[in-house]
């Protein structure tokens, strides 16, 4: 036995190590060459602001009324309450905006922050009407892709998500729950669904 060597536990640590440095490097390159020799961005964009001029006006007032103290939209304001990036793609605006101005009749189930004093944003249905527009146009208009994470609709067709329902789901969730990726209509980006008022 060598005295100064490396005892074998030692080898093979440093071996493990030394694995990880060349696996963590070959990555880095790899991944640097293929984003150099590919036109589509790394991580695209999936949530859309494409406002109208009402839209913008309904984005100030959104940030003038303390909206973001609860809710986050165009990528700022606050975790605590729902995220409303992509919410134009799930929501129309004449469900939006009889929300705002009558939250509890328009809510599925019972409101926390929403609706008659003293909740906490129960002044949202005080505003002006013109300002109520305005916020739901404005919230109309945040849009995600289909099955991008602000997106309420996960991507239509996937034969991974198929294949973990068929692995994973009991055979009674059929019955009992209904598949939204089936609503082709949804996928309309709420056209369909302005259109019946929802
Ligand atoms: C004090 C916190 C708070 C404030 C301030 C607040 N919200 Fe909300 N918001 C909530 C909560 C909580 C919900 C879920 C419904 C509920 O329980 O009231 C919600 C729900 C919503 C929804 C989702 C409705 C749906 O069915 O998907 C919209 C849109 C919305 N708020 C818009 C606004 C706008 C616009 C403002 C500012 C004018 C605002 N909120 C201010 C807490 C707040």
């Amino acid at each position: 036995m060598a005295t100064g060597g490396l005892k074998l536990g030692e080898k093979i640590l440093l071996g493990v190590v030394a694995l990880i440095c060349v696996f963590a490097v070959v990555s880095f390159v790899m991944l640097e060459v293929l984003r150099a020799h590919s036109d589509k961005p790394l991580y695209p964009v999936t949530t859309h602001f494409d406002f109208s001029a009402e839209g913008l006006r309904g984005g100030v007032i959104f940030r003038k009324m303390e909206c973001k103290s609860c809710h986050k939209a165009v990528q700022n304001g606050t975790n605590m309450g729902l995220d409303l990036d992509g919410i134009g793609s799930k929501r129309s605006f004449n469900y939006l905006f009889n929300f705002l101005k009558n939250p509890e009749a328009t809510y599925a189930s019972k409101t926390i922050d929403h609706g008659s004093a003293p909740k906490e944003a129960a002044y949202v249905a005080e505003l002006p009407e013109a300002d109520l527009h305005a916020l739901a146009t404005f919230l109309s208009e945040l849009r995600a892709s289909r099955g991008s994470a602000d997106a309420p609709l996960p991507p239509g067709k996937s034969g991974f998500i198929d294949e973990m329902v068929k692995v994973w789901a009991p055979g009674s969730w059929k019955s009992e729950f209904h598949d939204i990726r089936q609503d082709e209509k949804s996928d309309k980006k709420g056209a369909a669904s302005d259109a019946a008022g929802k």
